[in-house]
């Protein structure tokens, strides 16, 4: 105790770790150790650090490497782009080149635009195809149907009392036609347009509704219910051009 008090005093500037490493043998060997544990950590450190750093350099490898696979992939994509807005361009143009052809015939060497395709009648807003076949060739209200389908087109929606004059009118009394397949039928119970509607003017079709009935026009009598297999000749339509 007193020898330790001495060495006290004597350095009285020095710290007490450093002093901890002027003591007797087993102390010394506890500061050796401790050297030897500080130099081994750093070297593990250090190793650790150099492992994490390879790693590093590996991963920031990876990622260039990726970063260009997706720039590879971005200008595949964009020039997939370019390719589809160039066939979407060369298939309004084609569209545009059939429109102009159906609607702007040529005449000589004059194109003249007309508001129906050659071969429909206009009238107000619509184009009007009177399929006036003869006995082999009508439809039952379905087929007929199905033909103004294939013509881009429907059966003859009627709106108003005007175009039902107009439809009055053009239902043509010829011989073996009885009347004209109009877009209206007896579906649950209800007079219903093809396009969704009901028929909204009860007077304008005689008798209560039948499933299985449809409408034809006939000339100066108005619409008649008939059986939808009858066959007959057909009134289409479709929207006009407004030039
Ligand atoms: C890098 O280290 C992480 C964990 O720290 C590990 O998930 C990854 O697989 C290592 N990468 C390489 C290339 O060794
Ligand atoms: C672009 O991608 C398509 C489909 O993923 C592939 O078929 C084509 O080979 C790729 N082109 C290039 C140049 O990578
Ligand atoms: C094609 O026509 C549509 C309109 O029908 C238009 O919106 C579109 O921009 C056109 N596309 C090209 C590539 O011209
Ligand atoms: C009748 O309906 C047609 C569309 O089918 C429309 O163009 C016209 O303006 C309407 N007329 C009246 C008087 O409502
Ligand atoms: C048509 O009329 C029927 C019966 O009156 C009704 O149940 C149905 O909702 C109507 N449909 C439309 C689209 O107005
Ligand atoms: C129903 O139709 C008849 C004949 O076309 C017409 O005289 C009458 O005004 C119409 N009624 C309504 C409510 O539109
Ligand atoms: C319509 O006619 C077909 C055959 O011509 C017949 O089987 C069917 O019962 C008729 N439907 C109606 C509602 O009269």
């Amino acid at each position: 105790m007193k020898v330790e008090n001495k060495a006290s005093q004597q350095t009285p500037d020095s710290n007490d770790k450093k002093s901890s490493c002027n003591k007797s043998f087993p102390s010394l060997a506890t500061c050796w150790g401790i050297l030897i544990l500080i130099m081994v950590l750093r070297i593990y450190i250090s190793t650790v650090s150099e492992k994490q750093i390879t790693n590093l350099t590996a991963e920031t490898q990876m990622l260039r490497k990726k970063n260009e696979e997706l720039e590879t992939e971005k200008k595949n994509l964009t020039e997939q782009i370019q390719q589809m807005m160039t066939s979407w361009n060369d298939f309004n143009v084609s569209r545009a080149q059939w429109s102009i052809d159906a609607y702007c015939p040529k005449d000589k060497n004059n194109r003249r635009c007309n508001v129906c395709q050659a071969g429909w009648l206009p009238f107000q807003s619509g184009c009007y195809g009177i399929n006036d076949a003869g006995r082999p060739e009508q439809k039952t209200w379905e087929g007929a149907r199905e033909d103004c389908i294939g013509k881009i087109s429907d059966l003859a929606v009627v709106n108003n009392e005007t175009e039902k004059s107009y439809i009055s009118d053009k239902s043509w009394n010829i011989q073996g036609i009885k009347g004209y397949w109009i877009g209206l039928r007896v579906e649950g119970g209800n007079w219903k347009w093809v396009d969704g509607r009901n028929l909204t003017n009860s007077t304008w079709i005689p008798g209560s509704p039948t499933d299985g009935q449809c409408a034809i026009s006939v000339q100066n009598q108005g619409f008649k219910s008939v059986n939808c297999s009858e066959k007959n000749a057909w009134i289409c339509k479709k929207k006009a051009l407004t030039l």
